[in-house]
Parts: C-alpha cells; structure tokens; sequence
C-alpha cells in the first residue's frame, strides 16, 4: 500500500496504472475509518483493479461552530486499517494541494435546490464545502468509479446529481449502511456519545424501522407518522432536527402513489449530531 501526500506523486502512481489499462475507485473519506468506510473499500473493490482512498479533512464542508477542529484525525490508525483490507493507495493530501489558491481564492461548486432542506438547512454551506472538495478529489484522483454510504443518504444524492450535470465521467455507486448489532448506524461522531447516550442512540434506528412497517402495511398520513415518531424520539432524549418522509429519487414531497420513499433523520444526542435514514420499497 502507497501514501502520497502530493499531487505529484499520485499523478505518477495513477499514470503506471493507467499503462496497465486499471481501473481506478476512489473511496473519500474524512479519515477516523470504522467498520463502514472498509465496506466502502470492498465495495470499490469489487468495481475496480485499483482502490484509492482519500483521508483529508475538509475545513470547507464544516460550519463555524462545527466540530472541525476537534475532528479526529488518525492517519496512522486508518493506514493499518486499510492495509488490512489491501487498498492500494492512501491519497492524505495537504491543504494546499487540494486547494492551491487557498481557501479564500477557492472555485466553489453548489448544486441548488436538492441542498436547501434537511442537512443544507442545518449546516448552511455544508454541501457546498462537500461538492467543491469532492469535484477536486475527482479531478486529482479521476477516478473510473466512486462509492459513497448510503447513511448520508442526501449527500450521495448531492454528489450524483452534480457528477450528471457535469457529465462527470464516474460512475457513482452507493453502499448500503453499516449497522452495530444494536441497530446504531457507524459514524466517526459515536465516538462522541457517553455510555448512556450510546445505550439510547439505537433508538433512531428502531424509530425508522417502525415507520417503514407502517408505510409497508399501507400507512399514508405522512404528516402523522413523522410527528408521532418525533415525539417519541424526543421523549427518548434526543433534539430532534428533522425527521422526513421524502421521495426516495429527489426529496420531493411524496404523494400517496409513491412507491420509493426514504425515511431521514437527524438529531442531536448529547454532543454528537446523529443521521440516519431507511429507502422504503413499496
Ligand atoms: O462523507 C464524508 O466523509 C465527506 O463528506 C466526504 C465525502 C469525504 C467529503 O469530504
């Protein structure tokens, strides 16, 4: 396994492959890797000859109030994780090579409308700073493929729909949430939560369940059911931001005849912001 830190180096390890005729995967990570980013390396793997994985930070995707700073960073952690699943590349590139004219001089890339609810209303200029870091990742990295979870369900959304309208050519591939036998979705912020917090957090995941048995036995007041499993929710200790029964193509708001819905929410426990969502196929 590889770990290049310039574009340099990764433009001479990607031209070898390309002579090889490779296919090449990115997997774009913030780092702090868990059991859900090596299923995304699997994934990848299954996709392409070559798996790269970025771990970078992205101060422009976090709010001023946001966890930037404290975000954990464990490069040497994550280097043994993912040689232990044969990545072939860690692509950890300093700021200035992901953002040469530095951050105040910095193109930016927004997709409208799909970003304005639900996360993007949370965390305004959160999914600008996720897009403008992912079409550089895409441009140093040019991947054949990228794999992005399915937890952070609006942001695959966000990233296929701007990789569309730009004909970027890169297939997006989307994988499916890695769970703890408890239901709790993997994320790096977990990590945040305290022994109680922990012991109420799978809680999210239940109240999802539930809503998408009521939806699969033909439940339709939608309205109802989100409010309902929002009090219970708070009940159980959670600020609840949204909870949201959506068309599962777009976030539009489904009519009774939608047969694709997911089911998003996130909320506040503790110090940790919590999202997690379920597609329902009717
Ligand atoms: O999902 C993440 O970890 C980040 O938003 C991403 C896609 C790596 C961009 O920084």
């Amino acid at each position: 396994m590889i770990v290049v830190h310039t574009k340099q180096e990764l433009d001479e390890q990607l031209l070898d492959w390309r002579r090889n005729g490779d296919h090449v995967a990115l997997v774009a990570t913030m780092g702090n890797l868990h059991q859900g980013h090596v299923s995304l390396v699997e994934l990848a793997r299954e996709h392409a000859e070559r798996v790269v994985v970025s771990v970078f930070v992205n101060p422009t995707q976090f709010g001023e109030d946001e966890d930037f700073e404290d975000y954990p960073r464990t490069l040497e952690k994550d280097k043994r994780r993912l040689k232990a699943v044969a990545v072939d590349l860690i692509f950890a590139p300093h700021l200035e090579t992901v953002y040469p004219f530095g951050l105040e001089d910095a193109t930016t890339v927004s997709v409208p409308r799909i970003t304005e609810n639900f996360c993007g209303a949370s965390r305004p200029g959160h999914f600008d700073g996720v897009t403008t870091v992912v079409a550089r990742l895409f441009a140093l990295v040019q991947p054949d493929i990228a794999v992005f979870g399915q937890k952070d369900y609006q942001q695959q959304l966000v990233i296929r729909h701007m990789s569309l309208d730009l004909n970027l050519p890169i297939s997006i591939i989307t994988a499916e949430t890695v769970r703890e036998d408890d239901g709790l979705a993997m994320s790096s912020r977990n990590q945040y939560l305290s022994a109680e917090e922990r012991s109420i957090a799978p809680r999210l995941h239940e109240v999802l369940v539930k809503i998408g048995d009521q939806l699969q036995s033909g439940r339709r007041n939608f309205a109802e059911l989100e409010s309902e499993s929002t009090e219970k929710l708070t009940a159980a200790g959670f600020d609840v931001d949204y909870l949201s029964i959506r068309r599962a193509q777009n976030l539009q708001l489904p009519d009774r005849d939608c047969d694709e819905l997911v089911v998003l929410v996130a909320a506040q426990l503790g110090a940790a912001r919590l999202i997690d969502n379920i597609v329902v196929t009717i």
